[in-house]
């Protein structure tokens, strides 16, 4: 049978396949709150500006909560031969109150429909997003109050550097991840906009009133151009821009948990809660959680590249080819929101071995910069002679199989004999984090001056 929406110029129903593809409302049911949000919304502006009655916008109104309440509740059999959620919840109406749910449309079309439930949807998700990211915010500053100075060996090329401080490892997390939330900040604010009333293109000839229906959806403004409103889906890939970036750090955080968390770092002990066994070797705990997390970055990117290449090319103004952004978005959007939630319940779980942190910290002549900082400073060597000097010094201690504080002055002092006593009180882990006192650096004040703010910052 033709279809009962615009069934007037057609005389046969589609094929099976036709309908396979066509249909989206397997997922676009998830827009269900927002389509009613919006047509009330719509309903409420075509009355006051006297497009429609005020008993049948009164009977529109109340009939899509039924709607939605009836698809909260699982009550409402979906059709595929309705599409979408757009028609589905107006076909519902229509059982439910009769003619006046035909006049809901007036002045509007599914694009401007569409891009108005799915931007509200997008725009709830930013705010989650700035939730979550919170939280895992909160869970590094406790780590990082708790272990502002303990060592433990900063790496450059994963291979040992320079001493840092636990809190302020912690702590570089907490910054990236406040650059991520202030993305999705961003990004929400430039989509606020709303483009009910843009009708499929053009605009319209009833005398609507765009600017009543935007703000009562909580958007700041119209759409200022219709064909733009119904068209773009840039709003959708900002957020999956910002959550690719913020996955990528949730990986890099997540990696290094996993390595942390091996028999040969022992760096930190996740909690049971994030781990899982193996059913072959009963001395296992896996950091799987981490690995997760790791690996979800594959899918958000993913659906970024997707959504950027279905719009790539496509002219002005709505094509059915947008209709492929939403499962992107939806899956990208779950995925990094329990990546979120993971990574908050992982952090605040697990406990950093401050012993392990500490012994690992003086490995690997991890204060090799600070003897030569004190050559510098103490015997007034420049710096890339303090830096052979040192270099010597490395290589001799490697020979003896000991650390650099292990040397004898005497042997020192055939290196360089500039060198004196007060040269072992820089050797240490703790004077080297302690030393770093430059605005940003790793000594332990430092850190809880950071640790203070971003409590300040985020509550
Ligand atoms: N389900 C459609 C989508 O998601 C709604 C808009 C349909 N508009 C149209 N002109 N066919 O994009």
């Amino acid at each position: 049978a033709a279809n009962q929406m615009w069934g007037g110029r057609f005389s046969s129903g589609p094929d099976a396949i036709m309908e396979a593809i066509n249909a989206s409302i397997s997922y676009d049911q998830r827009l269900a709150a927002q389509d009613v949000e919006g047509s009330r919304a719509h309903a409420a502006m075509l009355a006051s500006q006297g497009i429609i009655s005020d008993s049948d916008a009164t009977a529109i109104r109340e009939g899509l909560l039924t709607v939605l309440s009836e698809i909260e509740d699982g009550k409402l059999a979906f059709s595929a031969a309705l599409e979408d959620i757009h028609m589905n919840v107006e076909a519902r109406l229509k059982d439910l109150i009769g003619e006046p749910a035909g006049r809901l449309h007036t002045a509007r079309s599914r694009n401007d429909q569409v891009a108005t439930d799915f931007r509200l949807w997008v725009r709830d998700q930013c705010d989650a997003a700035i939730e979550g990211l919170r939280a895992v915010q909160r869970a590094l500053l406790g780590q990082a109050e708790a272990g502002a100075d303990w060592v433990m060996p900063g790496f450059t090329h994963l291979q040992t550097a320079q001493p840092v401080t636990w809190g302020h490892h912690m702590l570089a997390y907490v910054e990236m991840l406040g650059r991520d939330a202030g993305r999705f900040a961003d990004a929400r604010a430039r989509m606020n906009e709303c483009p009910l009333g843009a009708a499929a293109l053009a605009g319209t000839s009833f005398p609507i009133d765009r600017h009543a229906t935007a703000e009562a959806l909580g958007f700041d403004r119209p759409c200022a151009n219709s064909l733009d409103a119904v068209s773009d889906r840039d709003f959708a890939l900002e957020f999956l821009g910002a959550a690719s970036i913020s996955a990528m750090h949730l990986s890099r955080l997540a990696e290094e948990l996993v390595i942390w968390s091996s028999a040969q770092f022992r760096f930190v002990t996740m909690s049971d809660r994030w781990s899982t066994g193996s059913s072959i070797m009963p001395q296992k705990k896996n950091p799987d959680a981490a690995e997760l997390l790791r690996a979800k970055i594959g899918r958000i990117v993913g659906a970024n590249v997707a959504l950027l290449t279905v719009m790539k090319g496509l002219p002005l103004a709505y094509s059915k080819d947008m209709q492929e952004d939403k499962e992107q978005v939806f899956d990208a959007a779950d995925n990094y929101l329990l990546s979120l939630s993971a990574m908050s319940g992982m952090v605040a779980d697990m406990t950093a071995n401050r012993g392990s942190l500490e012994a690992a910290a003086s490995a690997g002549f991890s204060t090799a910069t600070d003897l030569a900082d004190w050559l510098v400073r103490e015997a007034g060597l420049p710096f890339r002679d303090a830096h052979h000097v040192t270099g010597s010094l490395v290589a001799l201690a490697e020979k003896e199989g000991c650390g650099l504080e292990d040397l004898s002055l005497v042997a020192m002092k055939e290196v360089d004999s500039r060198i004196d006593e007060g040269v072992f009180g820089v050797l240490g882990v703790a004077s080297s984090v302690a030393s770093r006192t430059s605005y940003g650096g790793t000594a332990p004040d430092r850190v809880r001056e950071q640790v203070a703010l971003w409590s300040e910052r985020i509550g």
